[in-house]
């Protein structure tokens, strides 16, 4: 135990996850879960999804047991993993103050990630205060565990870059190394993304274009007879492009097959092949893929109890471990008066 590495990830609660998630972190975790090599801990991060849902948090406590049966459903095994919320972890909270007084104002508005929520979210001259420093509060989250491994998308690299200078601030300021230094740990290139069924590069709620871990069999079935593919294959005999096919993108993901989708491409290019057999092809693949996990979902989901105690046993074991941490951060700075 002592030398794993230890991992902390999540995600904020703001919906259900859908099969960009899957791809792009969750099919991930589970197997550093189960390579037995790491200590893993799985954020919900709340707090930061209140950020910019202040005034509807009914939304973010509904997606709080919407996004732990997703995690269970993939196959997050709390035996093996620790789930944990957010918000219930107090510790996280003074450290959080504790390194906002060593980053500047601007470090935190040059902040790429935030910088382009911002933009997208449409805050104007009212951005939060509390969404302006949640790259600090994140830092808050990684260092508490003193994790070394951070596995997330590509987008979440400038707040591990911003972990990094707040790990070496307060390292150097007081003097001791009383928090680690995080790596990111990202899915191999062009492996993370997946576009979203209407062919957006990004598959997102506001899109409407994703299919979701809960969607039932029929749904997902129309979803993908609906998807985007070469809008200029009109008549099944006509050539098709591959390239920027959804359907494609989505096979070469999903399919194990490789021979059988090197083979529609080719017929496909070829033209001769219609849409709607290659999105046949896929419903049965994605089917095969999802359907386990549906049905692991609606295990859990009746009995919604049980899910807060997974909840509740996880985020005491970490809170643990965060308010030890918290407490050589104090005695660091040198705050510990009464001890
Ligand atoms: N920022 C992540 C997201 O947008 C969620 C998150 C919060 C997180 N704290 C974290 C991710 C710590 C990795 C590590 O979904």
């Amino acid at each position: 135990m002592a030398d794993k590495k230890v991992i902390l990830t999540g995600d904020r609660p703001t919906g259900k996850l859908h099969i960009g998630h899957y791809v792009g972190s969750l099919k991930n975790r589970v197997q550093l879960q189960n390579s037995g090599e790491y200590d893993t801990n799985i954020m919900i991060a709340d707090m930061q999804a209140l950020t910019d849902n202040a005034r509807d948090p009914e939304k973010i406590r509904n997606s709080l047991l919407q996004v732990a049966l997703d995690y269970l459903a993939v196959g997050i095994d709390p035996e093996k993993s620790t789930i944990l919320v957010q918000s219930q972890i107090d510790a996280l909270n003074e450290l959080t103050m504790h390194y906002l007084n060593i980053v500047s104002v601007n470090r935190l508005m040059r902040n790429p990630t935030v910088k382009t929520e911002i933009q997208q979210k449409k805050f104007g001259e009212s951005v939060p205060a509390g969404f302006l420093i949640y790259p600090v509060s994140q830092a808050a989250d990684i260092t508490a565990f003193k994790a070394d491994t951070v596995p997330v998308g590509e987008d979440q690299e400038p707040m591990l870059e911003q972990t990094r200078e707040i790990v070496r601030s307060i390292n150097g300021i007081y003097g001791k190394d009383v928090l680690v230094e995080p790596e990111g740990y990202f899915p191999p290139k062009g492996m993370g993304r997946i576009p979203g069924l209407d062919g957006n590069a990004k598959m997102s709620k506001s899109l409407n274009n994703c299919i979701y871990l809960s969607d039932d069999e029929d749904t997902i079935q129309k979803k993908v007879m609906s998807m985007y593919t070469d809008p200029n294959h009109i008549h099944v005999e006509d050539p098709g492009k591959v390239e920027g096919n959804t359907v494609f993108t989505y096979l070469d993901i999903f399919a194990e097959d490789k021979a059988k989708v090197a083979d529609l491409k080719a017929q496909y290019e070829h033209g001769g092949l219609g849409d709607v057999k290659i999105k046949r092809y896929l419903n049965e693949v994605l089917q095969a893929e999802l359907a386990p996990i549906r049905e692991r979902r609606m295990e859990f989901e009746k009995d919604p109890q049980g899910v807060y105690d997974i909840l509740k046993a996880g985020s005491e074991k970490a809170s643990k471990v965060a308010n030890q941490t918290l407490d050589e951060v104090r005695d660091a700075i040198g705050i510990n008066y009464f001890k």
